[in-house]
C-alpha cells in the first residue's frame, strides 16, 4: 500500500494517510521528549524497538479479547493501524507508586498499591496534560459516564494481562499510560503505543533504584544506557517466558 501525506506528527510518531480511509500508517521516531516537550533528545533505535514491542503487545492483547487499532507491522519502524478518533484522555494504571503519584501524594517510590489505581489525565499539551477529577472530565464532556467505566474496565484488563506477561519475564509493570479511540464504526479501540516510552518497567533482578529502571525514566532523569535498556525490554518481550 503506498503511503501518502502526513496526517499528524506527534512527539514520538508520525501518522500518514493510506489509500484506505479507515487505515493509517504510523512511523515510530527515535525522537524522545519529556516533561511536556521541555527535554528533547533522541534514543538510538527507539523507533524500531517501540514499534516491535507495541506490535507484540497489541497482538497479545488482541488474543486475549481486547480490541486494538493494530493491524500489521510492515517495516521495522512502521505499522498499519485502524484509523481512530482519539479520546483526549491519558488513562494511567498504577500498580506501584512512582512518578507524579509520589510527587503529588508523598507516597514513597515503590510502595505497592493495594489495588491498581486508574487515573485520567487531560491529553492537552497547552495545559500540560493535567490530572483530571471525574467531575472535571464530565464537565468538559471528554467522555460520558458509561465511557469512563468502559475505559476503566478495559484499562484494568490490560493491566492484568500485561502485568502477568512482564512478571513472567522478570519485569515489574509499575505503571503505564493508555490511549483509546473510536473507529468509523463507533467501536472503542485501544490505540497509540505500549512501549518503554509509555510504561514504567523495573528489572526484578536489580535492587538498586536506578539500575532497575528499563523505561523512559532513564532518559527523563539522565540515568544513561537508555538504548540498551529499551533493547533489553524488547528481548524480554520477544522471549518465551
Ligand atoms: P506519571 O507518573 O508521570 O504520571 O506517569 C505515569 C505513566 O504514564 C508512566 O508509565 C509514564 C507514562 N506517561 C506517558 O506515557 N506520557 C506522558 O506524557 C506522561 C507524563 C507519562
Amino acid at each position: 500500500m503506498s503511503v501518502r501525506q502526513k496526517l499528524y506528527e506527534g512527539k514520538a510518531k508520525i501518522l500518514y494517510v493510506t489509500e484506505d480511509p479507515d487505515t493509517v500508517m504510523a512511523h515510530f521516531k527515535d525522537d524522545a521528549t519529556a516533561f511536556n516537550g521541555q527535554k528533547q533528545g533522541s534514543i538510538s533505535g527507539k523507533g524500531a524497538i517501540n514499534c516491535k514491542i507495541s506490535a507484540q503487545l497489541f497482538e497479545l492483547l488482541e488474543e486475549r479479547g481486547i480490541s486494538t487499532h493494530f493491524l500489521e507491522q510492515v517495516e521495522p519502524n512502521q505499522m498499519l493501524l485502524r484509523r481512530v478518533k482519539i479520546v483526549p484522555l491519558e488513562v494511567i494504571v498504577r500498580n506501584l507508586a512512582a512518578g507524579s503519584l509520589c510527587k503529588q501524594t508523598g507516597l514513597a517510590v515503590g510502595t505497592v498499591l493495594k489495588h491498581p489505581l486508574v487515573e485520567f489525565f487531560y491529553k492537552n499539551d497547552d495545559l500540560g496534560d493535567p490530572l483530571l477529577t471525574i467531575a472535571r472530565l464530565l464537565l468538559l464532556e471528554l467522555a460520558t459516564p458509561e465511557q469512563v467505566e468502559q475505559l476503566r474496565e478495559k484499562a484494568l484488563l490490560v493491566n492484568e494481562i500485561l502485568s502477568e506477561f512482564f512478571q513472567n519475564r522478570g519485569i515489574t509493570l509499575v505503571d503505564f499510560k493508555l490511549e483509546f479511540g473510536f473507529d468509523s464504526q463507533g467501536e472503542l479501540l485501544l490505540a497509540d503505543e505500549i512501549s518503554p516510552d509509555t510504561c514504567r518497567l523495573w528489572n526484578q533482578l536489580e535492587t538498586d533504584e536506578n539500575r532497575r529502571v528499563m523505561d523512559k525514566d532513564r532518559f527523563r532523569f539522565d540515568l544513561g544506557e537508555v538504548d540498551a535498556a529499551y533493547q533489553q525490554v524488547l528481548e524480554k518481550v520477544l522471549s518465551e517466558k
